[in-house]
């Protein structure tokens, strides 16, 4: 309770509406897209955004022509997800989805994975998409990857404090994430721990794409960004190494994705 407590003391500043919209955020934001654009089945269809947030997903999914169902545990994220057009929001949580069985055409957990630091709470959740998605439908989850809080430190220059250091160096050891700056814990995975959980929930057959690539950690990163040509070029560059297994765990953020067998 008290985790929760933190946690939503966290998302209640508001930092998250603009986390995906600017700065290196938009290559994870613009890569989500394109591997989703790829594998979801086509529109209208319904999606459950599961830990939607303010709905930076749900918004370009509405407009092109899908039904957005947006749950996330935080009131002010639900409720600025309501205002988008065509959008529904209300509070919910992944480990007790409150749909009917088999009423999704595809579940996307961009987020609650890293929330949930017990391996069990996060199998329940995968298992709550299994059971909200129809058969032959898409689950789709976001981890971030054991060693990113290494990388970002030294990237950003916070790994020049101990304490920093300290809490990179213990989660890419164990995967629980308990940074100085946040005050809640964060559980960061290897890939094939991900594929693992989806297994455990009943979701076999799992396909991982890395979404920044090495790139979130390159100084011009927003230049190349900024710079539509530019930009296309880098994201094609990364559509090209996304499933490299040897290259998986570089990016900060994995998508891993399984279809519900009949
Ligand atoms: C970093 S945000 C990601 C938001 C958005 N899906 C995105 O991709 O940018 C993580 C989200 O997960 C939500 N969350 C945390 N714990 C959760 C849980 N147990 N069930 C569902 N959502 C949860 C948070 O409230 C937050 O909105």
């Amino acid at each position: 309770m008290a985790v929760k407590r933190v946690l939503l003391a966290y998302y209640e500043q508001d930092r998250e509406h603009a986390r995906l919209r600017e700065g290196r955020g938009r290559l994870e934001f613009w890569r989500t897209q394109d591997v989703l654009r790829r594998v979801l089945p086509p529109p209208p269809a319904r999606v459950l955004d599961v830990g939607g947030g303010t709905g930076v997903h749900a918004e370009w999914l509405t407009a092109d022509g899908y039904h957005v169902d947006l749950l996330d545990p935080v009131p002010l994220h639900v409720e600025r997800a309501s205002r988008l057009t065509g959008v529904t929001a209300r509070l919910g949580d992944a480990r007790h989805l409150p749909v009917p069985d088999e009423s999704a055409d595809a579940v996307l957990l961009l987020g609650p994975l890293y929330h949930l630091p017990e391996r069990a709470d996060r199998v329940r959740a995968l298992a709550e998409a299994r059971r909200a998605v129809r058969p032959g439908g898409l689950v789709a989850a976001a981890t971030i990857n054991r060693h990113a809080a290494v990388l970002d430190a030294i990237h950003l220059g916070h790994y020049l404090d101990e304490r920093d250091r300290r809490a990179a160096h213990a989660a890419a050891a164990d995967g629980v994430m308990l940074s100085p700056r946040r005050g809640f814990p964060a559980y960061f995975h290897d890939p094939d721990e991900v594929a693992a959980e989806f297994a455990d929930a009943g979701l076999r057959g799992a396909r991982q794409y890395g979404l920044e690539g090495v790139f979130w950690l390159y100084g011009d990163v927003d230049d190349w960004l900024d710079d539509p040509e530019r930009r296309a070029l880098l994201l094609d560059a990364q559509r090209s190494m996304e499933s490299v297994p040897s290259l998986l765990g570089v990016s900060g953020h994995l998508v891993t994705l399984a279809r519900r067998a009949r």
